[in-house]
Formats: structure tokens, C-alpha cells, sequence
């Protein structure tokens, strides 16, 4: 039996046509034209379908299409801001993070919703979160590096000169303009 659902994806408001039991992960793909989405295993093991419904990282294998009904979709198409690639995405062309590219849009989707909650994330902290995406080709190194260094890039200036070394600055200035005052 064929369903006309309604969905807010990245932020457009889409209806589609799918089948009662045909998954979130094909009515995606195969209806709605995001293949950045991936099929990996289709039985909720790999993370290569991963996306954000209502805020809360699933994969997409394991859900029907008809349940994304009157509810937020979020894909990997939706990270960059048009041209402009979300910082994640840049991190990871950036330390190679890739190869295949099969499981990439997962990782950036189970990335940006560790960083979406902690900003600052422990390597641990980024290996735990990833740990429901799996990849054949990187060996997970370079993309916990591009995860650790997005996650550095995209810490407010502000945190970075932290109070105790601003204080530290306007004493020093202090001494040299002293002693030049002395001279
Ligand atoms: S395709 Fe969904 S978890 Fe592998
Ligand atoms: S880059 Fe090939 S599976 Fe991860």
C-alpha cells in the first residue's frame, strides 16, 4: 500500500509517496533524491544511514518511511550552507578521513551530533560516540583527528586567550611601558 507522508527535511518542507513497509533509508534515497545517505548493512549495524530525526541520531535503515510523518529529517545534504561546507566536512577533506567515501556521510552526521551537545569533546568522548559507525578503509585515526580538530577550530575565540593569560598580558604591558617611562 502506497502513503503520501509529510517531513521537514533539512528544514524544506517535502511530502513523499512510499510504500508501508518500505524503510526511511530507501524513501529517502530513492524518493526524495538524497543519496548521500548510504546503505551499509541495512540491518542497523554500520551507521552509513545515519541521520538526525527530531534531534536524535538514527539509523535510517531501521525506520520506516511513514514514521518521518509531520516530523524533522536531517541528512549529510543539509550540514554545508550552500557552497560553504560545514567545518566538519572541511576537517575531514583536510586529514583525509576518507577514502571510499561509503560511510563518510554517517560519521559527519554521528559527529555533528556529538559536537551539537559537547563542543569539546575527550578522544574517548569521540571514540564512544562514533563507535555505532564503522569503516573499512581509514582506520578511524584520521577521522577522530578531523573530529578533535573541528571540534579546536570551532571553540569560541574568547575561551581561547582565557582570563588568567589576558591578565598576564596587561601586566606585562604595564612593566615595559614602566620601564620605558623610567628610562
Ligand atoms: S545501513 Fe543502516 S546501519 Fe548499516
Ligand atoms: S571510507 Fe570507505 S568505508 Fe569508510
Amino acid at each position: 500500500m502506497s502513503m503520501l507522508v509529510s517531513s521537514t527535511i533539512n528544514g524544506d518542507q517535502i511530502e513523499f509517496a512510499c510504500e508501508a513497509n518500505e524503510t526511511l533509508l530507501d524513501a529517502l534515497r530513492d524518493r526524495v533524491g538524497l543519496t548521500g545517505v548510504k546503505e551499509g548493512c541495512g540491518t542497523g549495524d554500520c551507521g552509513a544511514c545515519s541521520i538526525m530525526l527530531d534531534g536524535a541520531l538514527v539509523c535510517s535503515c531501521l525506520v520506516l518511511g511513514a514514521e518521518a510523518e509531520g516530523r524533522s529529517v536531517e541528512t549529510v545534504e543539509g550540514m554545508s550552507d550552500g557552497e560553504k561546507l560545514h567545518p566538519l566536512q572541511d576537517s575531514f577533506l583536510q586529514h583525509a578521513a576518507l577514502q571510499c567515501g561509503i560511510c563518510t556521510p554517517g560519521f559527519l552526521i554521528a559527529a555533528k551530533a556529538l559536537l551539537d551537545n559537547n563542543p569539546d569533546p575527550t578522544e574517548s568522548e569521540i571514540r564512544y560516540a562514533l563507535a555505532g559507525n564503522l569503516c573499512r578503509c581509514t582506520g578511524y585515526d584520521k577521522i577522530v583527528r578531523a573530529v578533535q580538530a573541528t571540534a579546536k577550530s570551532m571553540k569560541p575565540k574568547a575561551a581561547k586567550a582565557s582570563p588568567a593569560k589576558k591578565a598576564a598580558k596587561k601586566t606585562t604591558a604595564k612593566k615595559a611601558t614602566a620601564k620605558q617611562g623610567a628610562k
